[in-house]
């Protein structure tokens, strides 16, 4: 952690006022060091109050994603413990598989496994079949996390799924968290609780998350590897955070969770949550190398369980209802006496009625 990072930490970490004096000691920094970093801090949107004989506290933390918001509240052991933030860039998939390429593997270790690249904007984004995903400043999150998983290659889809969980119950979390908050604060009890109560967060099989209906994030997986060894795999996670207004050609299945809970979402402690569900999920994918352990999670946040969906192959299209997923991730549906098997990016499922 640089200094930065460590008193920013510490800031937050304290309820009261933190003395200059005990930064310097505890941290090991200089009191220059101490004045310079707080007043960078100053100048990137922290309030800091500095008091005479009393030192410093953090009044308001402002929405940003940079290196050092994101490892002061980073709850990991592993994962996103390295984060490359970049305030523009083409796609976050890209500027990691150029940091595969930049630095080789060290006796045998690779440097980079759960590390975690993250944007403000993109001006490139990528979305799944060729498609262009609308990354604009500010609003959303943008990031890729770089893992090296000691797997077969074959299994290696299945960590889309797995980001997907962690995807959702992030946002579950964060939104039943902003929730209590307002409720502490706010007289209006009922419109609190309603925030979290009203809002109905789902995966969409495989892998896009679904509030109210509408698509809020998706993932693209992208893979380097030989038949029976991976050299990395990239997850690329876009989620519309605080978007406001979409282009007309999204607006009928995209948006965010701003417009569905219409309350602003601090996107650093979405992404340390999400960090949190993905270090834990991905532990239990790497112990039987499919989703056995995570299978029943998975059928609980499926929302095309139960649902007629269309099917829809290169050249035909067939109606069944969907089930939940078999421990390889692949979407049960019942189409009359027979049921069938659909592996992810071999076909498209989509509602009868819709998106979902
Ligand atoms: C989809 O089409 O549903 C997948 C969208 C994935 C978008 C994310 S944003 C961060 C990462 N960088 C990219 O260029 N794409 C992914």
């Amino acid at each position: 952690m640089n200094p930065k990072t460590k008193i920013l930490k510490k800031l937050r970490e304290t309820k009261g006022f933190v003395s200059g004096q005990s930064l310097c000691e505890e941290l090991e920094v200089s009191r220059t060091a101490v004045w310079k970093n707080i007043n960078q801090l100053k100048e990137e949107g922290y309030e800091i109050e500095s008091v005479t004989n009393r030192g410093y506290h953090l009044n308001r933390i402002p929405d940003v994603l940079t290196k050092e918001e994101l490892e002061s509240i980073m709850l990991t052991d592993k994962l996103a413990r390295n984060i490359v933030y970049r305030e523009v860039v083409g796609s976050t998939n890209n500027e990691a598989k150029k940091y595969v390429e930049q630095h080789p593997a060290a006796n045998g270790q690779e440097s980079w496994d759960g590390t975690l690249f993250i944007a403000e904007q993109q001006n490139e984004g990528k979305g799944r079949r060729g498609r262009n995903w609308i990354s604009p400043k500010g609003s959303g999150i943008w990031m890729s996390l770089l893992l090296k998983p000691d797997i077969n290659p074959a299994n290696a889809s299945m960590l889309t799924l797995v980001s997907a969980m962690a995807i959702a119950r992030g946002i579950q979390k964060t939104v039943a968290e902003k929730s209590l908050q307002e409720e502490s604060q706010d007289t209006d009890r009922d419109h609190a609780h309603s925030v979290e109560d009203e809002m109905q967060i789902g995966i969409k099989w495989p892998n896009d998350i679904v509030v109210n209906g509408r698509k809020v994030c998706g993932i693209l997986t992208e893979m380097g590897s030989e038949m029976d060894y991976i050299n990395y795999v990239v997850v690329g996670m876009g989620i519309n955070v605080n978007t406001e207004d979409f282009p007309q050609e999204v607006k009928e299945i995209a948006t965010s969770l701003r417009l569905e809970t219409g309350e602003h979402i601090k996107r650093s402690e979405l992404v340390a949550e999400i960090m949190f569900y993905y270090e834990a999920y991905y532990r239990k994918f790497l112990k039987t190398e499919d989703l056995s352990l995570l299978i029943d999670e998975y059928n609980e946040l499926l929302i095309n369980a139960g649902r007629e969906v269309r099917v829809i192959e290169q050249d035909t299209e067939t109606v069944g209802i969907a089930g939940g997923i078999d421990k390889e991730g692949c979407l049960l549906v019942k189409c009359g006496e027979q049921t069938r098997k659909i592996r992810s990016g071999e076909v498209s499922v989509r509602g009868l009625y819709g998106y979902v």
